[in-house]
């Protein structure tokens, strides 16, 4: 699995993680049925996780499936409420999860984010967190997020970013390349929706040469391949589909002509 640095952060990561949203709000037999996931994603290379209080369970659950493993993980969290009391309270319970330290903290979809981001930096100085970003998935917040990357206050972002979803590609990443930015991708396959839509077997043939073996893989693989982006973070519930995943983080990544490819690929299906 390839690692990328943020800049001036000293943060290493794997090009593909994995998020949290929905498959890890689960109890009783799914939580042990997680454990197994997350073991395939460690032994595949996959160890950075997101999550969110936004997200149910999952903050609390991927704790204890991390449980004696927490120092072999790059855990990324955020926070996400109106309010600065309960921004606090929210970094108190996930710093009791995780060990005392949240390495990457975001503000979910900017909410809130002149309110949280002094407590955020005050952690940081306290060695709580290592870096400080800010989320969004929508287009028409762009405009508000690269405010917030010019404001120079955060060292990385999450954005959506997939072969059928390239807006980023005009401003935010540029911007994003220009400060140095540590970048990572949620909706990597559209949720899944995409990855649902497989193309047929021989237009996917051309990209063996590449390792890539299933649908999946080409969408991940075509994200990582822009240099500018630091991690993939895509979220299943299946351990066979964790090994499947990782295996899109190794080189040879495509050349913009296959990206293309790939692109079309997904427009169409
Ligand atoms: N505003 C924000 O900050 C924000 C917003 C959205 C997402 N996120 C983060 O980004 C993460 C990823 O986004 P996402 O969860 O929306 O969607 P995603 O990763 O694009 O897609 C996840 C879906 O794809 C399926 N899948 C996974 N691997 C597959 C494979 N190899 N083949 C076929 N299907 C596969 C999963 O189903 P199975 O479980 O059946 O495998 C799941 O339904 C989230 O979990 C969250 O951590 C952040």
């Amino acid at each position: 699995m390839e690692h990328r640095s943020f800049g001036g952060t000293r943060i290493d990561v794997p090009v593909i993680g994995m998020g949290t949203w929905q498959t890890f709000d689960v109890r009783g037999r799914d939580e042990r049925d997680r454990r197994g996931v997350v073991e395939a994603a460690l032994a595949a290379g996959t160890t950075l996780f997101d999550t969110s209080p936004m997200y149910g369970r999952s903050e609390e659950v991927l704790a204890r499936v991390l449980e004696g493993r927490r120092d072999r993980v790059i855990l990324a969290d955020k926070v996400w409420t109106p309010s600065a009391e309960e921004g606090r309270a929210q970094a108190r319970r996930a710093l009791a999860w995780y060990g005392g330290v949240v390495d990457v903290y975001q503000i979910h979809n900017l909410v809130a984010w002149r309110e949280h981001l002094p407590m955020l930096e005050d952690l940081r100085a306290r060695g709580a967190v290592r870096v400080v970003g800010a989320t969004h998935y929508q287009h028409a917040a762009f405009g508000e997020l690269m405010d917030v990357m010019r404001g120079g206050r955060i060292g990385m972002i999450q954005i959506p970013y997939n072969a059928a979803d390239r807006l980023v590609e005009r401003d935010v990443l540029p911007l994003a390349a220009e400060l140095r930015l540590g970048v990572l991708v949620m909706k990597p396959l559209g949720s899944g929706r995409l990855a649902g839509r497989v193309p047929a077997a021989h237009e996917l043939a051309s990209l063996e040469r590449f390792g890539v073996r299933s649908w999946a893989q080409a969408l991940l693989k075509w994200i990582v391949s822009d240099p500018r982006v630091h991690c993939a973070i895509p979220a299943t519930s299946k351990a066979a589909r964790a090994t499947e995943n990782a295996a899109a983080g190794d080189p040879p990544w495509f050349d913009p002509d296959i990206r293309e490819y790939v692109a079309r690929l997904a427009a169409r299906a």
